[in-house]
């Protein structure tokens, strides 16, 4: 008899960051509500879950991050307000935010302990299914098929954890999780071991773990077991690492142009890319841009 394939169909947001890169703006709201152009941050994630066929969203929330809870709620006034206008394509967009077969879960994670502990906060609404997890920070411009969607595919094929990766400068290994893999194909390797943000110069190869991940529920036990890791925090890296010595995985090169908005200039980036692709902006801001002096 062959064994039933496993399906991904939940996914987790860590969004209890406090976003200090971002202060004053991240005072009071939080940072995956910044806007890229007009869709905060964590939609832009959201809307590349669903694209990927998740269909429940699972926040981690920290305090003051009740826009984030509002964002994906219904919006009463304001949608009557816009009915007794007429305003019906602005209707539609507040109402569209996520369609109707998804459902969104929000758990407090009382204190900020690193992204492993942001992780394991949903072991009891997870189970005993495999999960993908996304960080709002990583925005991923991937064309026709979503980053997540890519990693979908090859969870289908081969059925284990797989971590999205992109090579960056030796110089920015210390702001990353680190793979040593050995290669599978164009796009894959199989990871022999993974490293919480070493130096450069002690790296185990430039391979970096970029925010998006599809994990096994062995994750969280091993969550469970680790010490507090790099900036004594419980790292997401380390029970990889962990998870390793039991079960295979994957890492899986991404097509797709990442923009790291947790950073002022990869925020700015992002924020001329998307402009440069929306269907009203995109000529009047190009016109701007040609104007500009640039020294
Ligand atoms: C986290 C992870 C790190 C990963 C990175 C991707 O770090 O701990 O392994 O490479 O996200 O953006 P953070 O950026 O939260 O410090």
């Amino acid at each position: 008899m062959t064994e039933r394939k496993q399906v991904v169909r939940k996914a987790e947001f860590p969004v209890a960051g406090l976003g200090t890169r971002f202060l004053p703006a991240t005072k009071v709201s939080p940072k995956e509500m910044l806007p890229v152009v007009d869709k905060p941050l964590v939609q832009y994630v959201v809307e590349e879950a669903v694209a990927a066929g998740i269909d429940v969203m699972v926040f981690i929330v920290g305090r003051s991050k009740g826009a984030i809870l509002d964002h994906f709620d219904k919006a009463y006034e304001l949608e009557s307000e816009l009915t007794s206008r007429g305003a019906g394509d602005d209707l539609a967009t507040v109402r569209n935010i996520v369609p109707p077969h998804v459902t969104c879960v929000y758990i407090r994670q009382a204190e900020a302990l690193g992204l492993g502990h942001a992780v394991a906060c949903a072991k009891a609404v997870i189970g005993d299914e495999p999960f993908a997890v996304l960080l709002a920070d990583d925005m991923i411009d991937a064309g026709r098929s979503s980053c997540l969607a890519q990693m979908m595919t090859v969870f289908e094929d081969r059925q284990c954890t797989v971590l999205g990766v992109q090579t960056v400068q030796p110089s920015e290994t210390g702001d990353y999780g680190i793979v040593a893999a050995s290669v599978i194909n164009d796009r894959l390797s199989l990871v022999d071991a993974i490293v919480e943000k070493p130096k450069a110069g002690q790296a185990p190869s430039n391979l970096a773990v970029i925010g998006r991940y599809i994990l096994t529920p062995a994750i969280f036990d091993k969550l469970e077991n680790i010490p507090r890791g790099a900036g004594d925090e419980i790292q997401l890296t380390d029970a990889i690492a962990m998870l390793l010595e039991d079960e295979t995985v994957l890492a899986y090169e991404f097509e797709g142009k990442r923009y790291d908005c947790g950073s002022k200039l990869g925020y700015l980036s992002a924020t001329v890319k998307q402009s440069l692709k929306h269907p009203d902006l995109k000529g009047p801001f190009a016109e701007f841009l040609k104007t500009l002096e640039l020294t």
